[in-house]
């Protein structure tokens, strides 16, 4: 958990936000951005302190998964409080962020819904919310991304063939510091615009892989085949069946069924 004063004064040099990193801690090593954040808000830490490391040693992901992040790799957690409508905007407004800093850099970047951002197909930055609710109508959600900038993919056999980095579809050199700067300035234009779900869904939808392609849904072991219909103003994917029924899914893991 060893501080690192010369990041940390080098981004909050070009972060330009007044809400999303005006608190903002760079680590070394920690055993995830996850639990630090948590901790921070429990001690009082305000909305939009972000937690970045270096590296992490138990990084989570989704469905109990673990989630690898080696140095090159970006680890980065935010604490947002969102009120309970907008909090199912929140993996829209993660997933765009990071689609929109990786577009930045001249890389053409994808949204799988719900949150997982591609690079030709695959995989290059994993988004977990873990909230609990607080007083009031309000959440307070740790939104965890994780993105691969870029170490070498190809020394790493258990990941190569879903995960992708930045720096593989990149001419020149990808700094973890750009993609920070970028991401956080990102997060701050998105978060602002969460309370207006019509254009976030709107926006969300135009770019996102997903839509109009044949997928399987996993839920907890549960498959669906379909192709996926649209995202409704719940936040929530609508899988039309080819019995013609439509199935709504709140949670799942997609993937892209090749036709
Ligand atoms: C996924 O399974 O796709 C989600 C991966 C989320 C990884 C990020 S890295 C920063 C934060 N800390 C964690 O332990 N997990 C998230």
């Amino acid at each position: 958990m060893k501080p690192q004063p010369d990041i940390e004064r080098y981004l909050k040099q070009h972060i330009k936000t007044s809400l999303v990193g005006r608190e903002l801690h760079y680590l070394e090593s920690v055993t995830s951005t996850q639990d630090v954040a948590r901790d921070l808000a429990e001690k009082g830490s305000p909305e939009g302190t972000v937690v970045i490391a270096g590296t992490q040693k138990a990084g989570r992901g989704r469905l109990g998964r673990t989630w690898f992040s080696p140095e090159g790799s970006l680890a980065l957690s935010v604490i947002l409080k969102p009120s309970t409508d907008e909090m199912r905007f929140l993996p829209a407004v993660s997933s765009l962020s990071v689609f929109h800093a990786i577009n930045r850099l001249g890389v053409p970047a994808q949204i799988k819904w719900p949150n997982d951002v591609l690079i030709k197909g695959k995989k290059v930055c994993g988004i977990l919310i873990e909230s609990r609710p607080q007083a009031g109508d309000f959440h307070c959600a740790i939104v965890g991304i994780g993105i691969n900038v870029s170490f070498d993919i190809r020394k790493y056999p258990e990941i190569a063939e879903l995960a992708t980095s930045i720096s593989a579809h990149s001419s020149r050199e990808v700094s973890v510091n750009e993609v920070i700067i970028n991401l956080i300035d990102e997060l701050e234009r998105h978060y602002q615009k969460i309370a207006d779900t019509d254009s976030l869904r709107s926006e969300w939808l135009a770019n996102m892989d997903t839509i109009g392609r044949r997928i399987r849904v996993n839920m907890n072991g549960n498959i669906e085949d379909g192709v996926a219909e649209t995202i409704n103003r719940a936040g929530n994917l609508v899988l039309r069946r080819d019995d013609g029924t439509d199935l709504e899914i709140v949670a799942g893991d997609v993937t892209i069924v090749k036709d």
